[in-house]
């Protein structure tokens, strides 16, 4: 029986399959933790396996395709990158943060269980994420390139990446930026983790060159931006039940968005210049990297 090369199915499908996969290797990571059935792993099971468009995860199977590697290649990348992503969600939402009741159509984590639970599930998440990227014994990549997925995961995670971006847009609450600061931010608290996950897919193929890296790397600082533009746009746009987190969040606590510096008719240009950046920069790729290409598009469609 021959089937479909994953390259060639409609993006919905491939989406599907990738989320499908994701769903799956986190739940096993997840249930076969050594240890009993407690409040802090139903607390992480909560995060992580209730719903999410999987984005990151998509982004790490989609780029494994682009540079001709298998899903398979990807599955470790693909985890790992939701993993840091889930718990990143789990600290977000907290009281001293964002204080949000609501994600993903369900009680956010310290509401679910409290405050002290949901610390400690996004803490283990992030962990173990480094965790089966460096377990010896998953089928994945030599060890030097483990050791540099992990270095540009931790890049990504850390003071380098999205923790700095947090901690901009937690002082900048209530101010106002310009918009170099916005940008950054913005790269920071989600571009940093979107580009990691991008390169993560590709590196764990290790069938990826120097040249194919940097042109995913344009790709996905261009994406990784545009998502979090569009992210603004739908705190004012979309309804609190079809983005499963509370509409007019940014609105209520006073945050700077592409939205409130620029309005909504140019925030809406931004993230489509930006795609356009992104499909600019898969031009040395074939048909191969058509996923990417349909996933930069759905990144600035996106309803939700
Ligand atoms: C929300 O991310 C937080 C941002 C970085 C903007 P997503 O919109 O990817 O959230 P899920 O994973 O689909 O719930
Ligand atoms: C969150 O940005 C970025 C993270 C690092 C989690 P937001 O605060 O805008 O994300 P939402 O809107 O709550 O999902
Ligand atoms: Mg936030
Ligand atoms: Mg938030
Ligand atoms: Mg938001």
């Amino acid at each position: 029986m021959t089937s479909t090369p994953v390259h060639m199915l409609p993006l919905p499908d491939f989406m599907a399959l990738c989320r499908e996969r994701v769903q799956g290797n986190l739940k096993r990571s997840l249930e076969s933790l050594p240890g009993p059935a407690t409040r802090l792993r139903e607390a992480m099971l909560h995060a992580s396996l209730l719903g999410g468009k999987r984005v990151r995860p998509v982004l790490a199977y989609a780029s494994a395709c682009a540079v001709g590697g298998s899903l398979e290649d990807a599955d470790v990348a693909a985890c790992a990158a939701e993993l840091v992503h889930c718990y990143s969600l789990v600290h977000d939402d907290l009281p001293a943060m964002d204080d949000d009741d609501l994600r993903r159509g369900q009680p956010t984590v310290h509401i679910a269980f409290d405050e002290a639970t949901a610390i400690l599930a996004g803490d283990a998440l992030q962990a173990l994420a480094f965790r089966l990227l460096s377990e010896p014994d998953v089928q994945l990549a030599s060890a030097a390139t483990r050791l540099r997925m992990i270095n540009l995961l931790a890049g990504a995670a850390g003071f380098e990446g999205m923790v700095s971006g947090q901690s901009v847009d937690f002082e900048a609450m209530g101010r106002s930026l310009n918009l170099q600061q916005l940008q950054t931010m913005h790269s920071l608290k989600t571009g940093a983790l979107i580009r990691a996950s991008v390169l993560l897919g590709a590196l764990a193929t290790e069938k990826a060159d120097a040249a194919q890296l940097a042109a995913l790397e344009r790709y996905a600082e261009c994406i990784g931006l545009a998502f979090q533009v569009q992210d603004d746009i739908l705190d004012v746009t979309a309804d609190t039940v079809t983005l499963g987190k509370t509409q007019g969040a940014d609105q209520a606590l006073n945050k700077p968005t592409y939205v409130s510096l620029l309005g909504l008719d140019a925030a809406t240009t931004k993230a489509r210049d930006l795609c356009e950046g992104a499909q600019a920069a898969l031009s040395p790729f074939d048909e191969r990297a058509d996923a990417l290409r349909g996933i930069a598009r759905y990144i600035v469609e996106r309803g939700h």
